[in-house]
């Protein structure tokens, strides 16, 4: 099967676009497959995490990881492609010419949002760009309560807008920033808490959409 890349975009800032990302790279190596996570995104978040990944040197799967200009992320796939089975590929908010770059060159784009105004104003920008670059985006909500009335709100606000999105999502909880201070997974670091079974719920629901 060839590499597919999967883009993680949305140009509000702190969506949750980072989070999201490392959690699904994480899942998809737990669940056996080579993996490769780049950073496109000046903040350079995801390159932090990695190094605190690397410093750990623990038991836990090799990522691929490249941080580039996203002028330079054409070069840097087609060589990741040739390693891995995926690329996972973190963009910055409010860079769209970068951003567009790596939503070409997505097989799936994944808009988080949490069910809000501001995130889903901003989701439509998005899903724009994957609509006129022909590509394949899904939304992904993200700090989701488990009941009430701003979660049904936003999803009929999502579906009235008819964007795909996915069953599973991540809540609101604090596993997934400790993980991500210790440069890891929910999956391995808390491998039983409610967050790692919602990581793997919505991993398994993306592999089948990736035809994997
Ligand atoms: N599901 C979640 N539950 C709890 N906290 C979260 C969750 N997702 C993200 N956060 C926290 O929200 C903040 C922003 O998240 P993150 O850095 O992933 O967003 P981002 O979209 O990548 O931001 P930027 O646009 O700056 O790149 C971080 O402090 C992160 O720990
Ligand atoms: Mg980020």
């Amino acid at each position: 099967m060839p590499a597919r890349v999967v883009t993680v975009a949305q140009q509000k800032g702190g969506a949750g676009k980072t989070t999201l990302l490392v959690q699904l790279a994480t899942a998809f190596a737990a669940r056996g497959h080579k993996v490769a996570v780049v950073d496109i995104d000046p903040q350079g978040t995801l390159a932090n995490w990695m190094r605190l990944r690397e410093h750990g040197r623990r038991d836990v799967p090799e990522l691929h990881f490249a941080m580039v200009g996203g002028w330079r992320l054409a070069v840097t796939l087609d060589r990741l492609e040739r390693l891995v089975e995926f690329v996972f590929v973190d963009t910055p908010p409010h860079a769209e010419s970068e951003t567009k770059g790596a939503i070409r060159r997505a097989d799936l784009v994944l808009v988080p949002a949490q069910p809000s105004p501001a995130d889903l104003w901003a989701a439509a920008t998005t899903f724009e760009l994957a609509r006129k670059e022909n590509r394949r985006a899904c939304l992904i909500w993200v700090r989701l309560p488990a009941r009430g009335r701003v979660r049904e709100e936003a999803k009929a606000e999502a579906a009235r807008q008819g964007w795909p999105m996915a069953a599973a999502g991540l809540g609101n909880r604090q596993d997934y920033v400790s993980s991500f201070a210790r440069g890891l997974g929910v999956i391995e670091a808390e491998p039983r808490s409610a967050a790692a079974a919602e990581v793997r719920a919505l991993a398994s629901e993306l592999a089948s959409l990736l035809g994997s």
